[in-house]
C-alpha cells in the first residue's frame, strides 16, 4: 500500500518526522512512503535545513509553490497535488497541521476519495480572524482519520459531530522530535554563537496579527522594545514581516539581536536556556512546555490551551508584555506538567493506526 505525507511549512517537518519513521518501522515492506513538499516555505532556512537535522528523507515531489495570496498559494499546491494523486492513487494522504499545504491538500484528496489522516486534528482557537482556524476546520471536516494530540482536541471533534471511531488520542509527534533530539541543544553553544552573556529571552513572531505592515507592527516594536530594556532579547526573525519590523525601527533597541530564522537544533538549544520565551508561534508553545521554559504567547487566544493549563505558556497582551516580562524574571522556574502522551511515543501510534487502517 502506499502513503503519500504532503509537508511544505516549517511547522510541518518535526511534526511529520516521527511518523514517516514510525510507519516505515512498523509496515517494513509491506508499506511504501512518499514524502511531497509543497514548496510553501523554501529559504534554506525555513525548509532544508530541518530535512537535514531531522533525518527525514529527501522529498520524492517538491511541487516548488512558492508564495503567494491565501487563493494562489493554495490553488497551486491543489493543482499539483491532483496531478501526482491521480497517477499514484495513494491509500491514504497524511496531512499536518493547519497551514495552506494543509487544507489544499485535504480538498484534492476528499474530491478524489483517498482516504484523509490530519495529524493534529481538533485544535481550536475559535478566532476565525485567523487563516489557520479556517483550515483546521476544513480539514478537520474533510479527515476520515483524526489524530488528536490533547484531550480538548477529541472534546471539540466531538461537538461537531465527528464520529468517536474516527478520533484518536495518539499523543504529540512534535513532540517525539523533541525529545529525540534533546541531547543536541546546547546551551552553551547556543550562547557562544549570539555571545550571549547572562539572561536572556528569545522571541519568535509570525502572525499577520502582530507583525503584517500598520499600528500592529509599530505597536509590537515598542513593546520589544520595553522588554528588552530588562533583558538582552534574541530574534531569529521570520521572513514574514521583516521588511516592516525594521522600518518600524525594530533593529534600533541594541538589546535586540535580530538574527535569521535558526536551524532547528540551534533554535532549541538558545530556547532551553532562555530565562523566557516570547511568541506568536504555536509549536513553540508546546516545546516551552515540555523544556520547562516560560513562555509569554502574544496572542489573544490559543489553540493549545494544555500549553495554559499544564506547561509553562502565558497570553499576553502587547501593553502588559514588558511587565509580564519581569515577572518572568522574578519567578522560581516552578513545576510544570507535561501534558498526557506527550512522550515521545506519537509516532508508533499513528503508525498502528495508520498501518491497522490501510496497509
Ligand atoms: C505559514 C502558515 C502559518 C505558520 C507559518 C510557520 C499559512 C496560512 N500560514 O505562515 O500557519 O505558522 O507558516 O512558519 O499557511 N517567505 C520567505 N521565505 C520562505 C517562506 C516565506 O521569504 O521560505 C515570506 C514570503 O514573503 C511570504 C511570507 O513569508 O509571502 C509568508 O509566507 P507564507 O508561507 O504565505 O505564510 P507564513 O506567514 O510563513
Ligand atoms: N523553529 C526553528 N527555528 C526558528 C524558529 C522556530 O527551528 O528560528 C521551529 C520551532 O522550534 C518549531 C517550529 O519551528 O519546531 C515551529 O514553526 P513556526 O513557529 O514557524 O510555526 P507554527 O508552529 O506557529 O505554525
Amino acid at each position: 500500500s502506499l502513503v503519500v505525507h504532503i509537508t511544505g511549512a516549517r511547522p510541518n517537518f518535526p511534526k511529520a518526522a516521527p511518523v514517516i519513521d514510525a510507519i516505515a518501522r512498523l509496515g517494513g515492506g509491506e508499506v511504501r512512503q512518499r514524502l511531497v513538499h509543497t514548496g510553501q516555505h523554501y529559504d534554506e532556512k525555513m525548509s532544508d535545513v530541518f530535512f537535514r537535522q531531522l533525518g527525514l528523507p529527501e522529498p520524492d515531489v517538491n511541487l516548488g509553490v512558492g508564495s503567494g495570496t491565501h487563493a494562489a498559494q493554495t490553488a497551486a499546491v491543489m493543482v499539483g497535488l491532483e496531478n501526482l494523486f491521480l497517477e499514484e492513487r495513494p491509500d491514504v494522504v497524511v496531512v499536518y497541521g493547519d497551514v495552506n499545504s494543509t487544507v489544499a491538500a485535504a480538498l484534492v484528496a476528499a474530491k478524489l476519495q483517498i482516504p484523509l489522516a490530519h495529524v493534529e486534528a481538533g485544535l481550536r482557537s475559535f478566532d476565525p480572524t485567523m487563516p489557520e482556524e479556517v483550515n483546521r476546520l476544513v480539514t478537520d471536516r474533510l479527515s476520515d482519520v483524526l489524530l488528536c494530540t490533547s484531550a480538548d482536541a477529541v472534546a471539540h471533534l466531538g461537538n461537531e459531530g465527528v464520529a468517536p471511531e474516527r478520533i484518536h488520542l495518539v499523543g504529540n509527534p512534535m513532540i517525539d522530535t523533541l525529545l529525540a533530539h534533546l541531547d543536541a541543544f546546547d546551551v552553551d553553544a547556543a550562547r557562544a554563537a549570539h555571545q550571549l552573556e547572562g539572561r536572556y529571552a528569545v522571541a519568535t513572531l509570525h502572525r499577520p496579527a502582530n507583525v503584517d505592515a500598520g499600528p500592529d507592527a509599530q505597536a509590537l516594536v515598542a513593546t520589544l522594545h520595553a522588554a528588552a530594556d530588562q533583558v538582552q532579547v534574541v530574534l531569529p526573525l521570520h521572513p514574514r514581516g521583516r521588511a516592516t519590523l525594521e522600518e518600524a525601527g525594530l533593529f534600533k533597541h541594541p538589546g535586540i539581536l535580530v538574527c535569521d530564522p535558526l536551524g532547528y537544533v540551534e533554535f532549541l538549544g538558545l530556547v532551553r536556556g532562555a530565562d523566557v520565551v516570547i511568541t506568536d508561534s504555536g509549536g513553540v508553545q508546546e516545546e516551552t512546555t515540555v523544556l520547562g521554559v516560560p513562555c509569554l504567547t502574544l496572542r489573544p487566544n490559543t489553540e493549545r490551551p494544555v500549553t495554559i493549563t499544564h506547561g509553562t505558556n502565558r497570553l499576553v497582551t502587547r501593553e502588559d508584555l514588558p511587565r509580564q516580562v519581569g515577572i518572568a524574571l522574578a519567578a522560581d522556574r516552578s513545576t510544570h506538567k507535561v501534558p498526557p502522551l506527550w512522550d515521545g511515543q506519537a509516532g508508533p501510534r499513528i503508525a498502528e493506526v495508520l498501518v491497522g487502517a490501510y496497509a
